[in-house]
């Protein structure tokens, strides 16, 4: 064989194997790749709504809403998801509906689903009243409803059975402390909605840690449904844990690019 055929041959050989494992045929290989949404990157336990079932751990969903908001529906509710980190299986949310208008909330508990997540540490309950008949004199932490009367933002409030029985309905939300403001005059919306859009943090419950490994070996994370258990999902079929290592020749070409 001439010296030029000998470097046809060696060109051809690298493009099957360069080109084999970069596309990556597996089909859940190619639909569970990472995305992106707004600014989060997210990825396993978490999966887009309009990918496969198997890209997430099951009941970790979120939403991609029109590109550039992250969210995420819970008993009822939906979150925005301000940010994620997936070291500390920490989710950063604030309530969509209080976010949009405190007066028009929905009147529902910010429970979480237990199975799926709990509270992180720092954080306070504050308790909004809607529908309050209450006196004329500037409250502290007293806010107007065009429509529905006075609210109440009440997180040092205790007991709270006042307003219990001045206002319609109350719901709790978690809330970071983060404004000591004036306390002479009745807040404002626009204060209590600061307040809220700092968000709270949650943790997610599913061990997650099969797939730093997965990654690391080049894989996608993704959980099997039938076998109920994770799976490592590589350019040529799912694995228990990690990819194989990449076969000699395959490993030659990458460093010799
Ligand atoms: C909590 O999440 C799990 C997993 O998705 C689901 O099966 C369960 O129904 C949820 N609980 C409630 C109260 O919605
Ligand atoms: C995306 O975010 C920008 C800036 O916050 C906003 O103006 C825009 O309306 C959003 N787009 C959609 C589709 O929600
Ligand atoms: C929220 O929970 C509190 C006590 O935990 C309860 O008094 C209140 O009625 C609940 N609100 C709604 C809207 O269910
Ligand atoms: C907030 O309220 C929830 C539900 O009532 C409760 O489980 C949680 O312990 C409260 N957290 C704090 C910090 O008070
Ligand atoms: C509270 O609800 C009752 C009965 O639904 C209603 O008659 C009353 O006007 C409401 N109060 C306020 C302040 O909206
Ligand atoms: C506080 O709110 C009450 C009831 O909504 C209102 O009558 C009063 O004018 C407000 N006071 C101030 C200082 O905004
Ligand atoms: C998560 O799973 C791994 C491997 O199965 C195990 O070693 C680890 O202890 C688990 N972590 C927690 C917090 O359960
Ligand atoms: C991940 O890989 C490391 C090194 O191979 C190993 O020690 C560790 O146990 C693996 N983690 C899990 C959760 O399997
Ligand atoms: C899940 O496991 C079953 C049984 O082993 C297998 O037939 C199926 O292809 C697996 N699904 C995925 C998405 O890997």
């Amino acid at each position: 064989m001439s010296c030029s055929s000998l470097f046809l041959l060696f060109i051809f050989t690298l493009h099957i194997h360069f080109l084999v494992p970069t596309s990556g045929k597996f089909l859940p290989f190619q639909r569970c790749a990472p995305f992106v949404c707004g600014d989060q990157k997210i990825s396993y336990p978490f999966k887009h709504n309009e990918r496969p079932s198997y890209c997430g751990y099951p009941g970790y969903e979120l939403d991609c809403d029109g590109g550039n908001l992250t969210l995420l529906s819970m008993e009822s509710l939906k979150y925005q998801v301000i940010h994620m980190d997936s070291s500390e299986q920490i989710l950063k949310v604030t309530r969509l509906d209080l976010l949009k208008d405190i007066c028009r909330g929905t009147p529902v508990n910010t429970t979480l689903n237990s199975s799926l997540f709990n509270y992180a540490s720092h954080y306070l309950n504050a308790t909004l009243f809607y529908n309050c008949n209450s006196p004329s004199t500037p409250q502290p932490d007293r806010f107007s409803c065009p429509a529905s009367g006075d609210g109440y933002f009440a997180f040092k409030v205790d007991p709270p059975s006042k307003l219990h029985k001045l206002c319609n309905f109350s719901v709790f939300v978690p809330f970071i402390p983060i404004l000591e403001g004036s306390k002479s005059a009745n807040i404002s919306r626009d204060t209590v909605r600061d307040i809220l859009k700092n968000g709270f943090e949650i943790t997610w419950i599913a061990n997650t840690s099969l797939c730093e490994n997965c990654t690391k070996s080049g894989g996608r994370c993704g959980y099997n449904w039938t076998r109920q258990e994770f799976s490592c999902f590589c350019r040529d079929k799912a694995y228990p844990t990690t990819c194989p290592a990449p076969s000699g020749m395959y490993a030659r070409v990458t460093v010799a690019n």
